[in-house]
């Protein structure tokens, strides 16, 4: 298939572009480069041995995002591109309700437009909001997320079901992220926060190559095992190959489909910190702080569903994911340049 992937320089859709030229297809990428280098191409062709075609356009902008629609014969979307820190979207609700509704609109509208008849939308865990259970199945409901960023991903999922439903010919999946961590087994691909990383894996390996001087740990107080939180981390390599066995899954023309993408077990904070070091040696200090506002204390998936409707599941470990993540963090200790 020729897909075009939105957000395609960034942490999941260029691991997502390495996977789709493994398994035999074509990526077309669009990026506005706003939360990515371009330096990542030169990277992908390293890994892939192709150079995949670039448009540096901003999906909002429908004028310039129709002429890629129009000339490259594309046969499904894989739509990554948005914003993601949830502390920023609630400091800045209207860019991030600005960009990611346009964005999933104007690839919605143009893909009535010129017929594609392949969705596959980036949707996340978040959706589930402050459930009380875990694992969370794709049946639980999806009422309202904590935050901007979350409610977001809410309301594309419920704009993408209306828009299947009057266009029955379109096969749309709704991939419900859980936590993607690790990177690229060759150190070229990885997480490259700007700032101070909102996030847990890439705090850690930050900590790990002395940027930065400890970790914080956001509560130790939770009804877990050890009082951290716990979360579903999936190894990004595992994640992507999720993406390819979905189109696979929408070339059966399906209709609408929602599968959470996560390993279906729960690693905590304390469990997270020893992996890292069992994986890689380094020693991870950190401090114990208040809990970060927000926060569920167990969050995991159950993935029944994908294993039975995808044939897919997650092959990596944490360790894999930390050892991973590790390497492109020793490699890139600036992020890539
Ligand atoms: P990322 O920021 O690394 O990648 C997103 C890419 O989209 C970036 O390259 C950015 O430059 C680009 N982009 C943003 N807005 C754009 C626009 N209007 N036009 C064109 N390009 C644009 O993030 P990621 O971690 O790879 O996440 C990809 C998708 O998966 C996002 O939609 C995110 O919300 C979703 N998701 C991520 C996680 C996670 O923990 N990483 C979890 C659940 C869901
Ligand atoms: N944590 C720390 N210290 C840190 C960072 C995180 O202790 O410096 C803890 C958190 O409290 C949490 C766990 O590590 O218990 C994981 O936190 P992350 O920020 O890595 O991930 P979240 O589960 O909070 O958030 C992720 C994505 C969001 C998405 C959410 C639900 O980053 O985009 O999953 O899907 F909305």
């Amino acid at each position: 298939m020729r897909v075009l992937v939105t957000g395609g320089l960034g942490f999941i859709g260029s691991h997502t572009v390495v996977e789709l030229y493994k398994a035999g297809h074509e990526a077309i990428i669009v990026d506005n480069l706003c939360n990515s280098k371009k330096a990542v191409l030169g990277r992908l062709e390293k890994i892939t041995g192709v150079l995949p075609k670039f448009y540096e356009i901003d999906c909002c902008d429908y004028e310039k995002l129709k002429p890629v629609f129009a000339n490259e014969k594309i046969d499904a979307i894989i739509h990554f591109a948005g914003l993601k820190a949830v502390g920023e979207s609630c400091v800045k609700p209207l860019e991030y309700y600005e960009n990611n509704l346009i964005s999933a609109l104007t690839v919605a509208r143009l893909m009535r437009e010129f017929k594609v008849k392949n969705l596959v939308f980036s949707s996340s865990a978040t959706v589930y909001g402050l459930t009380d259970h875990a694992p969370v199945t794709e049946e639980d409901p999806v009422t309202s997320a904590i935050n901007p960023y979350g409610e977001t991903k809410v309301m594309i999922e419920r704009i993408l079901e209306d828009i299947q439903k009057a266009e029955p010919w379109m096969n749309i999946a709704l991939l419900r992220y859980f936590n993607p961590i690790g990177g690229h087994a060759s150190g070229l691909l990885g997480e490259d926060p700007n700032g101070i990383p909102n996030n847990l894996m890439p705090y850690i390996t930050q900590v790990a190559i002395g940027k930065r001087e400890k970790l914080h740990v956001f509560g130790d107080n939770y009804p877990t095992p050890d009082g951290t939180g716990i979360r579903d981390y999936i190894h990004v390599v595992d994640l992507a190959t999720g993406h390819v066995a979905t189109l696979k899954k929408l070339e059966t023309n399906p209709g609408l489909v929602v599968y959470n993408l996560g390993t279906g077990k729960g690693t905590s904070v304390f469990e997270m910190i020893d992996a890292f070091e069992k994986a890689t040696g380094v020693k991870i200090p950190y401090v114990v702080d208040a809990p970060r506002p927000g926060d569920l204390a167990v969050s995991y998936a159950k993935t029944d569903k994908a294993e039975r409707e995808l044939g897919w599941k997650a092959e990596k470990t944490v360790l894999d994911a930390c050892a991973d993540a590790y390497h492109f963090q020793k490699n890139n200790p600036n992020g890539i340049e």
